[in-house]
């Protein structure tokens, strides 16, 4: 807008751009105490206050991810927790060149008036949530916005409620110095085809774009974090690697402006080496044709062989760290397009 007067302009443009640093991406490390038990649970780690930090803090200290690892988005009870020597956890990323994330939405329910897909709630006293947050050491947050694909769905409604979600939102994170990352996630889930996945994405990509103009968001000072344009996992034919890159980077061409701050991805339930070789591709092909960075900010596909590890012996939290510093640097080097799948044998 032409007469607004955004407060933090500079501050917000530099931390997108440090977020999206080259050879770097975002670990996602948000997930709710419910995702958090049901993932701890699925490799036979009990769940409680004291494990998720653990397990956590693990990550935080992993050697050497400084070098792959841009920011870390927190969960509400972890921004507050602290390391086995009482260091904040903000603290202790921020001693390591890492900056700190906070998701600060409310999760998903069920969306009255098309109760089978979801809204993303949270907007409720935002604003001083955002403060608190900023002062413990948050720098940028998330918001997560599903859309559901099946019969008759995404809606319009569905799409254009959490669109207006995502911008009030946006517009709130700017306003107290916090670049927003705006996740309006197209779900893998279900049998349809990439060709579907394509136009919902394109669809679902101007809705959130046109909502964050109504509502005079600074796309310089704003992340996107997608999910790729993909068939969905029952599908019968799933596309392969180099058609998800060349769809997932020709659909945000067509949508995405190129004053946006920078581009993240999801993994969404994608295998571990296959979301890195779509983020590889898409670099290798694309990386000086896009006006952003195409990176990632995963959390399954980062963290799943780590997990395991540490739930087959948790005493090994140096092999644990191996694992994660290992898919970090992966990742990281696709992020370049400068991954091959024969780094996959060999050691961290
Ligand atoms: P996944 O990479 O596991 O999809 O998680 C990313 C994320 O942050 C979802 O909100």
């Amino acid at each position: 807008m032409a007469n607004y007067q955004w407060k933090h302009a500079e501050e917000l443009q530099q931390t997108a751009q440090s977020m999206v640093a080259h050879h770097k991406g975002i670990l996602a490390a948000d997930e709710s105490n419910n995702t958090a038990t049901k993932r701890l649970q699925e490799v036979g780690i009990e769940s409680s206050e004291e494990s998720r930090r653990k397990y956590r803090q693990l990550l935080f200290t992993a050697p050497d991810i400084e070098n792959y690892i841009s920011g870390v988005i927190l969960y509400d009870e972890t921004i507050r927790q602290s390391d086995d020597n009482g260091k904040p956890f903000p603290e202790l990323l921020k001693s390591r060149g890492i900056i700190p994330g906070i998701k600060v939405d409310t999760g998903a329910k069920p969306l009255a008036g098309s109760p089978d897909e979801k809204v993303t709630e949270g907007l409720d006293g935002l604003r001083e949530r955002l403060a608190e947050y900023y002062n413990m050491g948050a720098r940028f947050s998330k918001w997560r916005a599903v859309i559901t694909v099946g019969e008759g769905m995404p809606t319009q409604q569905c799409m254009e409620a959490n669109a207006h979600a995502l911008a009030r939102y946006s517009a709130l994170c700017q306003e107290n110095g916090l670049v927003p990352i705006v996740e309006p996630e197209v779900l893998i889930n279900g049998s349809h085809d990439i060709d579907t996945c394509e136009e919902i994405t394109e669809e679902n990509l101007r809705t959130v774009f046109n909502e964050l103009y109504r509502h005079n968001v600074m796309l310089e000072g704003t992340v996107l974090k997608t999910s790729m344009v993909i068939s969905g996992l029952d599908a019968k034919n799933r596309a392969g690697i180099e058609e998800v890159a060349d769809r997932s980077v020709q659909t945000l061409e067509r949508v995405v402006p190129p004053a946006l701050g920078g581009v993240v991805f999801l993994s969404g339930g994608q295998g571990d080496v296959e979301a890195t070789q779509h983020l590889d591709v898409m670099n290798k092909k694309y990386k000086n044709r896009v006006p952003w960075r195409l990176t990632f900010s995963y959390a399954r596909a980062l963290q799943n062989p780590a997990l395991g590890t540490w739930g087959s012996d948790m005493a090994n939290t140096e092999e644990a760290q191996k694992a994660f510093a290992f898919r970090a640097k992966l990742n990281s080097l696709a992020s370049e397009g400068e991954y091959s799948e024969d780094m996959e044998s060999k050691a961290a």
